[in-house]
This record gives structure tokens, C-alpha cells and sequence, in this order.
């Protein structure tokens, strides 16, 4: 099969990349003329582990390849997929769709003999409909379907997640179109994985629905440990205790400062706003973001309190920045608002992150970006974990107490055991389970 793939950013990258793996021919496009000079040159434009060396191995087989040009890609392309970005859109948090349409168009006018268009951004229900009808000003029905394909990709483990998903859905009901995706995904049906076919309104909403399903998970758990920390429970105990329930399941209830990243906040606003317009609101949804949103900052609290309530002049020493290890991505990370709310309240911030600190320096001022695990650390009042990079994980505990002036941690996703902890003689804070002391006294 050949395939254009139309933004090679995060998603669009990616998949191209993995669909030449599959051993398609692969064509990646890009409006920015410098990113796709860097893509030739070897040089991606964002961290994802294993990215480069799939790139390159693909580029030296001859299936992939990067343009600029567009018309020439769609033209001789079976399938044409749109992997541009739908960011949030400033004020009422629907998805900005301004550059799929403008994709379509472009597609529409370079089309030539029969051609799969595939949504493969998060796009809200009834988009497909839409690019099918800017396609159809232009092309005649024979010429194109218009077809969904949500990508399901973490970011730090999208490889994996694209050559061994749980399943792909494909938003079809047209046999043709549905023929091509067979054929795209063939590799995958070998290796047994389920391919769903819906309509193209299932499709959409599926992508959304599993998003908000899985920050509702999260946003469950960061409740329930707030209220272990009340009655002296372990929240770890209580997610393994209903994860082995198989009607639950056990993955995405770890406890920590809130969900970030690129989609779950983004996706859960845009979900909440289809659903308000079509007259059915999501309530879980909204309040889902409503107590993200709020814990975030709170989680500056816990180092406040830990300081005895006042941390006006004193160096806070921050490990991890952004919004989950293995990325370099910062967006809507806790981060961001824990060190707000720190600064408001007088703090001096040093901190170190092994990808992040690059996006981190354009979204946060004032604060000192360290080398190392360990140079934030020296002369400070506390240390907050706030992204569990492998690294952090085995901190050499006792040179961290001879560098602070004073061993306080805070541990914002529960990599230390709070038992081990004290008695290595810090005061040590986590997310849902109490430290000895702390049940001592009741
Ligand atoms: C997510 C979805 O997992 C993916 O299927 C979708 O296509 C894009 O959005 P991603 O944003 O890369 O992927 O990261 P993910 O690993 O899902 O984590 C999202 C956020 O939730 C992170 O801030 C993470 O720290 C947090 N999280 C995740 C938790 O706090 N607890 C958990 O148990 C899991």
C-alpha cells in the first residue's frame, strides 16, 4: 500500500514511521520546510525511545520517505491519512479543527483515481462527515471515503503501543474503504489483534470515551487517596484491591498529582463540550476536570505543610517536569502549577529534569534548571518528586540527606516506601498512604 501521511508531528510521525515498518510504502508531509530538512537529515523533532533508529532503518529500505509537497504525496497515494494537530481552542476548549479542514481541501484538489482519506487525529463526531464534505465541493463519490482511525498512543511507549495494540478501530461502513484498512493493517490481524469495525460516529466518539474513561480512573484514585491520607489508609492497597476485580481492571489507578500531557486534558474538555452541545452533558466528565484542574496547584500544599506553613525564601529542589517520564513533552504537566504555587508563596526553585528542560524554559520563569539529579539538591529545605523518571528511583538516599539542609521529601508519585523512608531519617511525604509516624499518631 502507499500512504500519505498529512503532519509529521507527534501522532503522524509515528504511525508513518511504524506503517513503513509494516513494510508500506510511506510518505510523510510537513508544512514546516525545517522540520522536514531535519527529518532527512536523521534529526527528530521530538524524544519518543526508538523513534530515530525505526526512522532510519526505514529510510535506508526505501519505504519512507518526507515531503513538503503534498499534492505530490496525495496523488499517488491508496490511502491518505490527516495526523495533524487538533489543539484546544482558547475560551471554550473545543478542539480547533481549523487545520484538518484545511488539510481536506488540500487533499481534495490533488486526489487522483480512488482514495482512502483517514482521520487519524482526535477529532470530535461528526468531522468525518465534514472533511467528507469539503472533499465532495471537489471530488466525486467514487473518487474517496472518508474514514476514522483514532491512534491509541502513549507517548514514551508509542512504538510499542502501534506495532502491539489492543485492538484498532476503523470508522467505516463502506466495504472499499474497509478492504484498504484491511490491508494497512494486516500485519497486525496475524498477530491476532482485534480490528473493530463501527461506524465513522462510533469511531470518533470511541477515541474520546476511551480518554475520558481512563482521567476518570485517575481522577477516582487521586480521591481515594486523598481520603486514605484522612483515615489512614494505603491507597496502593486499596487500587490493588479493586484492580484484581476484572470488571475494574488495574492499570491507570496509580495515585499522583493529576493527569497532563497532550490529550487527556484536552480530550476531556472537548468531550464535555460535544456533550453540553447535543444536550447531554457529562457530569462525570466535567467534574473530572473541574478536580484535576484544582489538584494540580493543591499538591504545593503538601510541600508547604511539610515546611511548617510558611516557605517564603526557601529553595525547594524539583526532580521531573514533565508530565510523565520518557517524554520531554510539558504540556498542562503539574509541574507547571505545583512551581506557581510555590513561587507565589516565596520559594526558590531549582530543578532538574532529564528531557524536559528545554519546553520547560519557555513556560516557566525564574526558576534555576540544573544538570543532575543531585545539584538542585544542594543547601535546599526539601526535595518534591514530581515525575518518577527511572532515575530518580534509585537516588543514592544518603548523599540526597548530607546535600539538603534538612531531609525533607515529598513524593508526588510514590516511587520511595514511606517505612523505608523514615528510617533512613526523613520527613517524607507521598500521595494516599501514611508514613509510621503519621499512624502512630493517630
Ligand atoms: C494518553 C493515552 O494513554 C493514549 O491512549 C492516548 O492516545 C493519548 O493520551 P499519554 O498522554 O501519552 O497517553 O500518557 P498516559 O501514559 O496515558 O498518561 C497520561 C497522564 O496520566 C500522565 O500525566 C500520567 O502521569 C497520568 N497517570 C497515568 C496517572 O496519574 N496515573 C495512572 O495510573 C496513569
Amino acid at each position: 500500500m502507499r500512504i500519505a501521511m498529512i503532519g509529521s508531528g507527534y501522532v503522524g510521525l509515528v504511525s508513518g514511521t511504524c506503517f513503513s515498518e509494516f513494510g508500506h510504502d510511506v510518505i510523510c508531509v510537513d508544512k514546516d520546510d525545517s522540520k522536514i530538512a531535519l527529518l532527512e537529515d536523521g534529526v527528530m523533532p521530538i524524544y519518543e525511545p526508538g523513534l530515530d533508529n525505526l526512522v532510519a532503518k526505514n529510510v535506508k529500505a526505501g519505504r519512507l520517505s518526507f515531503t513538503t509537497n503534498l499534492k505530490e504525496a496525495v496523488k499517488t497515494a491508496d490511502a491518505v491519512f490527516i495526523g495533524v494537530g487538533t489543539p484546544s481552542r482558547r475560551g471554550d476548549g473545543k478542539a480547533d479543527l481549523t487545520y484538518v479542514y484545511a488539510a481536506a481541501e488540500e487533499i481534495a484538489e490533488a486526489i487522483d483515481g480512488y482514495t482512502v482519506v483517514v482521520t487519524k487525529s482526535t477529532v470530535p463526531v461528526g468531522t468525518g462527515q465534514q472533511v467528507s464534505d469539503i472533499i465532495g465541493k471537489i471530488c466525486t463519490s467514487d473518487d474517496f471515503d472518508v474514514v476514522s482511525n483514532p491512534e491509541f498512543l502513549r507517548e514514551g511507549a508509542a512504538i510499542e503501543d502501534f506495532m502491539r495494540p489492543d485492538r484498532v478501530v476503523v470508522g467505516t461502513e463502506c466495504p472499499r474503504a474497509q478492504k484498504v484498512m484491511e490491508a494497512i493493517y494486516r500485519p497486525l490481524s496475524l498477530i491476532q489483534t482485534p480490528i473493530l469495525f463501527t461506524s465513522r460516529e462510533s469511531s470518533e466518539l470511541i477515541k474520546y470515551a476511551g480518554n475520558a474513561f481512563l482521567a476518570t480512573k485517575i481522577t477516582f484514585i487521586n480521591e481515594m487517596a486523598d481520603l486514605c491520607e484522612k483515615v489512614g489508609a494505603d491507597v496502593h492497597d486499596v487500587a490493588r484491591g479493586i484492580g484484581l476485580d476484572g470488571r475494574i481492571g488495574r492499570k491507570f489507578l496509580h495515585p499522583g498529582p493529576g493527569f497532563g500531557g497532550s490529550c487527556f486534558p484536552k480530550d476531556t474538555r472537548a468531550l464535555y463540550q460535544t456533550s453540553a452541545e447535543h444536550d447531554a452533558p457529562s457530569r462525570i466528565v466535567e467534574a473530572v476536570i473541574d478536580i484535576n484542574e484544582a489538584r494540580k496547584p493543591k499538591m504545593a500544599d503538601k510541600v508547604i505543610q511539610m515546611l511548617g506553613g510558611d516557605i517564603k525564601g526557601r529553595k525547594i529542589a524539583i526532580l521531573g517536569l514533565t508530565f510523565k517520564p520518557n517524554t520531554d513533552d510539558m504540556r498542562e504537566s503539574p509541574s507547571l502549577d505545583i512551581i506557581a504555587k510555590l513561587q507565589e508563596s516565596g520559594a526558590d526553585i531549582h530543578a532538574y529534569d532529564p528531557e524536559g528542560a528545554k519546553e520547560a524554559k519557555e513556560l516557566l520563569s525564574d526558576v534555576t534548571f540544573c544538570e543532575n539529579a543531585y545539584t538542585p539538591l544542594e543547601n535546599a529545605d526539601a526535595v518534591v518528586i514530581i515525575t518518577e523518571w527511572n532515575e530518580f528511583r534509585a537516588l543514592d538516599l544518603d548523599r540526597v540527606k548530607s546535600l539538603l539542609n534538612q531531609p525533607v521529601m515529598v513524593d508526588l508519585r510514590n516511587i520511595y516506601e514511606p517505612e523505608e523512608m523514615e528510617a533512613q531519617g526523613f520527613q517524607y511525604m507521598c500521595v494516599g498512604r501514611p508514613t509510621p509516624s503519621q499512624i502512630s499518631k493517630g
